[in-house]
């Protein structure tokens, strides 16, 4: 299948840091189509030489584990091609439909790895110039909107130039392929399902935990934080497809109309319950791996009294049959103890314990990273006598599943997955519009208690699991964090 694959902001940050690399591995690995022609357009003027060798340096900043040899760098190398371009010209886009249209490609997949302020006029570019036949699909990375209002803005520009089928719009998680473990784990196993759901399920958390502090995307963060920029789009995106129906096929609408309807019954939020169920906080100095690193407000172009939030605890429900009453708990935020990123699903404890000792319940951890993988406690009896020859107390043991070592050759990351899956038509794993505004919808009432509210986020420090106040939000239902236990 021959294809285009246009980058919209090809020398920037995004382009170069996540999505060179994924092709690369996805050209390494066989993986790429036949037939393919991947153009970077920016606004700078550059030969392809000369941006075949900007991505080949910036591949060592990348990860140097992973460097291609100059032989296999040279035949990636061909696939690549640069296009100066300013995006406000009807011209300019006229001249790339001409590139497209010369080779008429199976599919052209045009990928908008710019600032998200662009979206609407590149879209609307597109359009004019006709860039939107129905073999193009378009790309869109977040984050998507910065408020309900601005999301249905870019979601009306993108559809009054595309089809749905033809706007891809990314959430890198779903591409992970932990996360498509958890649809494996639910739809293709009996064993869980009938165990998925209020009388079986005392609570459950998802933790998104970096280590990383902000970078030097202070400014970037600053205007967002991390309810927009991980709990809006990763968390719920991760919650859905926990708490979601089993779709009646694999179909990619009949997946979203499922995560959409989770979406709509998650309780929402009053002002009331944004200060009791909310946690935020901001880093200040602490350490990381035994190593000082400064606070939020230290950051790179961190304005002096910022509030942004870079932690964020939050208590939920699913308002349904299945999951009434069943908290959902998300808790995310940079510069925290660990890179840790995993879904606890807590049990109930045996009804009537007949052992000696704590009723601990059975719990399923879904580990997204560092480690890919499943684990599922038991508690079972060691088979030794207790101290005296009392009667045993029963121990906890893990099946713990590693999904690296099951897989070793198969893995693949997740922008290499969705890439594949853009250029392939597979839109399974890329959120509909619908599904987006209803989360903005949901976080809306967050944004709006803390805009009228002067008080500062909690301060943690650097390398911790974020405020206390986040352990009390848990604590207060009786439950505590995976690590506090
Ligand atoms: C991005 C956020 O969407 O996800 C970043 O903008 C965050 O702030 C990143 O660091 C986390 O992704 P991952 O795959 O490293 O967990």
């Amino acid at each position: 299948m021959s294809f285009d694959l246009v980058f919209f902001g090809g020398t920037g940050d995004l382009t170069w840091r996540k999505l060179m690399p994924a092709l690369f591995q996805a050209f390494r690995h066989g993986k790429l189509p036949d037939g393919g022609r991947i153009l970077a357009v920016a606004r700078d003027e550059r030969t392809d030489a000369e941006y075949r060798a900007f991505i080949k340096e910036r591949f060592v900043e990348v990860d140097r584990s992973k460097q291609p040899s100059d032989e296999e760098f040279a035949k990636f190398a061909e696939l690549l091609h640069y296009r100066r371009m300013d995006l406000s010209k009807p011209d300019d886009y006229q001249g790339l439909k001409e590139w497209i249209d010369a080779r008429n490609a199976d599919t052209a997949v045009l990928y908008l790895a710019t600032s998200p302020h662009l979206f609407p006029q590149i879209c609307e570019q597109l359009g004019a110039a006709k860039l939107n036949g129905p073999h193009i699909r378009v790309v869109l990375e977040k984050p998507l909107g910065h408020d309900l209002a601005s999301a249905q803005e870019i979601n009306r520009v993108v559809k009054s130039v595309f089809a749905e089928k033809q706007a891809f719009r990314i959430d890198h998680y779903l591409g992970k392929p932990s996360v498509q473990n958890l649809m494996a784990l639910r739809f293709g196993n009996a064993l869980f399902e009938p165990l998925w759901r209020r009388e079986s399920i005392a609570n459950i958390q998802i933790t998104l935990a970096e280590s990383l502090g902000v970078g030097t995307r202070g400014d970037f963060y600053d205007r967002t934080g991390t309810l927009r920029d991980m709990v809006q789009n990763h968390a719920l995106q991760l919650l859905t497809m926990i708490a979601m129906e089993p779709p009646a096929t694999n179909d990619a609408d009949a997946i979203r109309d499922e995560k959409l309807k989770v979406l709509r019954s998650l309780k929402p939020f009053t002002r009331e319950s944004v200060a009791r169920d909310v946690v935020r906080g901001q880093y200040r100095a602490g350490n990381i791996d035994g190593r000082a690193v400064p606070g939020y407000l230290d950051e790179v172009k961190v304005p002096a009294g910022s509030h942004t939030e870079t932690f964020l605890a939050l208590r939920t429900e699913v308002q349904n049959w299945r999951w009434a009453g069943v908290p959902f708990y998300i808790r995310t935020g940079k510069r925290l103890a660990a890179r840790d990123a995993q879904i606890v699903i807590n049990f109930r404890p045996v009804p009537h314990p007949i052992f000696g000792g704590p009723n601990r319940a059975n719990q399923l951890i879904i580990k997204l990273q560092p480690e890919d993988g499943l684990e599922l406690t038991l508690q079972a009896a060691k088979g030794g006598l207790g101290s005296q020859g009392a009667a045993e107390q029963l121990s906890t043991v893990s099946l713990d599943l590693d999904f690296d070592k099951a897989f070793p050759t198969d893995r693949v990351g997740a922008y290499e997955r969705l890439l594949l899956d853009a250029i392939a038509g597979r839109l399974n794993l890329f959120v509909r519009s619908d599904e987006q505004e209803q989360a903005w919808r949901w976080v809306g009432p967050i944004l709006d208690a803390w805009a009228n509210d002067s008080e500062p986020p909690r301060s943690y420090a650097a390398g911790s699991w974020g405020p206390a106040a986040a352990s009390s939000l848990i604590a207060r239902d009786g439950f505590a964090w995976a690590e506090e236990e």
